[in-house]
């Protein structure tokens, strides 16, 4: 039990934005941070955490909360568990008393499966260093592998002895119930109704969470026999879940963060051996191919990722499939082929740090070419085998989310295959259309914009350029532009601006969502940005989240230490220029519903109408042009 003022004190000195930065890259934004959020899957920050409130709130998927709250829900902890959590990281005491046998009882299953792995691996641990048997074998085999033993003590390295119920009988004198023994994967039940050990006469290496806690164990055989696996891991469980989990990244996430890069291996040892090496931002994805709840743990932290392969690896074909999904995930991914015979293992104890991440800097190469070198040598000049390589690499390139980084591949790719750019891209924009309703199209747009869009078919008229509207609003409202007006340069707010146009021209919104935030715009006098974002309504919250992002803007006129002047200027310009795309779009429809209006009425043989509706269509169609003019002639 944890005292009130214990607790007091825990909630007093926890604050929001160091208990989410471990496990969240957060960028300062305003007097808030934000970043990806940790509880769902999104590749455009809208994560928020204020250290003004101390609380932290998704956009996305409305989690979030305090500390404590945070904890809980991101680690599956309970309250009171939370609150040890946060009070062992600020080294705040709580006197812990031994729990009796009702209280172990009490605790549930998940939490005594992590307290038997902790258990588990201090036994091993203990093993290793303080027996005969641990010394001699265990300890002499890292050894043989070079690992040191600041190497070892660092990653809970172990050993399991040889024999059939060690551990299982010191764990249940320690009070762990039979259940949690086998539910956490430690012991298998045998036939004569008694347990098992599952790990025997192995080195151990502990799988830690992203958080720490022991969630699995790796045992390596030592003595290579014909019909056992070089490796015994621990069955997925409740605490387990392989496709989530990244062997290193507990100890790699400080660094993958400074680096701004994760690497990529395969397996323990190669982790270990760079680790050992320097080199800290590398995490393994334990032989199996990735998932994108792996990615999403890296993507967290960083967006660009290098692969390293084996010199001779046979399994570079397999991977490659996982690697397109790496791309889908917006990351920026390289490959780095090691030399021959070498893997990561070995490559890092022939090398320093500086030397090894040199090596990597000089021979990494971006994915896309590396695969188009890979298939190209392959194919050779087999013009059918040429073909469906070049979809293959246009599969890769057509998933990756950055239209500016597609465009450099597909010039890259081009070259390569001595073919017309057009075509690529081609063949790209027709990948993406098959697409365009199936997920990653999804994702990208906020659900709201989807669901928008499919209320108002597929391309509704002018949505694009309302929304840009309210993008302004959003972004700049308050800010002010110049206009001319009766041959004066007068100042006006982009509000101001915007809604006297809308309402001189007698051009009004369409879209629901919109209509109110312009009303509720022209209320305010407070800066519009927090106002929405702050909105009481959540599905506005989130609109205007995704409203308030840069990358669809023109320019970037917040990170740009352009004069005032020319900002006026050029916010001027791109303020008048959306009201007239506006405009556009409008008279456009304009003229496609009267063409339809008039080819009805002459079929009906409706002659007076149609003249009516020739003469509106002239005046729409020199209207279209004078904008069009105005816009030079874009259109
Ligand atoms: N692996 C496994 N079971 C196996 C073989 C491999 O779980 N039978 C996983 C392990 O996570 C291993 C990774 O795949 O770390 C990569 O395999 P490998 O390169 O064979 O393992 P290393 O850890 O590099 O082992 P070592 O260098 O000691 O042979
Ligand atoms: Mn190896």
């Amino acid at each position: 039990m944890i005292d009130r003022t214990t607790v007091q004190k825990i909630l007093d000195t926890a604050r929001i934005e160091e208990v989410v930065g471990d496990f969240v890259t957060l960028k300062r934004r305003g007097v808030n941070y934000i970043g990806l959020c940790p509880f769902h899957n999104e590749k455009t920050p809208s994560f928020t955490v204020s250290p003004a409130k101390n609380i932290c709130h998704c956009f996305g998927c409305g989690k979030g909360g305090s500390p404590v709250n945070f904890i809980m829900e991101h680690e599956n902890l309970s309250y009171v568990d939370a609150l040890r959590y946060l009070a062992k990281k600020y080294r705040i005491e709580i006197v812990e008393k031994e729990l009796t046998k009702e209280e172990m009882d009490k605790r549930n299953d998940r939490e005594n499966m992590l307290a038997a792995n902790k258990f588990a691996l201090e036994f091993f641990e203990n093993t290793l260093n303080d027996t005969d048997e641990g010394r001699n074998i265990g300890m002499a085999y890292f050894r043989e592998r070079g690992f040191r033993d600041d190497t070892i003590k660092k990653f809970c390295l172990g050993y399991s002895p040889d024999s059939f119920e060690a551990l299982g009988k010191a764990a249940t004198k320690a009070g762990f119930s039979r259940k949690t023994l086998v539910d956490v994967g430690l012991c298998i039940e045998n036939q004569r109704g008694g347990l098992t050990d599952r790990f025997r006469g192995r080195v151990m290496f502990p799988v830690h969470s992203i958080s720490g806690q022991i969630v699995a164990f790796g045992g390596r055989v030592l003595k290579k026999t014909e019909n056992t696996g070089k490796y015994v891991n621990s069955p997925e469980s409740e605490i387990y879940h392989k496709s989530n989990e990244l062997y290193g990244l507990y100890f790699a996430k400080n660094a993958i963060q400074r680096n701004d890069v994760c690497y990529l291996v395969e397996g323990y040892a190669d982790v270990i051996s760079m680790h050992q090496a320097g080199i800290e931002n590398v995490v393994a994805s334990s032989g199996t191919s990735l998932t994108t709840g792996q990615i999403r743990l890296i993507h967290r932290f960083t967006s660009n990722i290098i692969v390293l392969y084996d010199g001779d690896a046979a399994g570079i074909h397999a991977s490659i499939r996982g690697i397109d999904m790496l791309l889908s995930e917006g990351m920026q991914v390289e490959v780095l082929l090691l030399p021959d015979g070498e893997d990561p293992d070995s490559f890092a104890r022939s090398q320093d740090s500086t030397q090894f991440v040199d090596f990597i800097n000089r021979n990494k190469t971006n994915f896309i070419s590396f695969k188009t070198n890979l298939l190209l040598s392959e194919a050779g000049n087999d013009p059918i085998k040429r073909a469906s390589l070049i979809g293959d690499i246009v599969d890769s390139i057509s998933v990756i989310p950055d239209k500016i980084q597609q465009a450099i591949y597909i010039r890259e790719c081009a070259s390569k295959f001595s073919m017309r750019e057009e075509v690529l891209v081609q063949e790209v924009a027709k990948r993406q259309k098959s697409k365009i309703s199936g997920e990653t199209q999804a994702t990208q747009n906020s659900i709201l914009e989807k669901q928008t869009i499919e209320q108002h078919n597929a391309y509704p008229v002018a949505y694009k350029e309302e929304r840009q509207l309210l993008r302004y609003i959003i972004r700049h409202g308050l800010e002010p532009i110049e206009i001319q007006s009766n041959g004066e340069t007068v100042q006006i707010s982009v509000l101001d601006y915007i809604a006297g146009s809308i309402e001189a021209d007698d051009i009004p919104l369409q879209y629901p969502i919109h209509i109110q935030m312009l009303e509720e715009a022209l209320q305010q006098d407070g800066d519009l940005r927090s106002y929405f974002l702050n909105h009481p309504d959540v599905t506005i919250q989130n609109y205007a989240f995704s409203l308030s992002e840069d990358k669809y803007e023109k320019s970037a006129l917040y990170e740009t230490k352009e004069r005032e002047s020319e900002r006026l200027n050029r916010l001027s310009g791109e303020v008048r220029t959306i009201m007239f795309e506006y405009r556009f779009a409008l008279v456009k429809e304009r003229c496609a519903e009267l063409r339809r209006e008039i080819e009805t009425a002459s079929t009906a043989g409706q002659t007076d109408r149609v003249d009516e509706l020739l003469q509106e269509l002239k005046e729409a169609t020199e209207e279209r042009k004078q904008i069009s003019a105005v816009l030079g002639n874009r259109k």
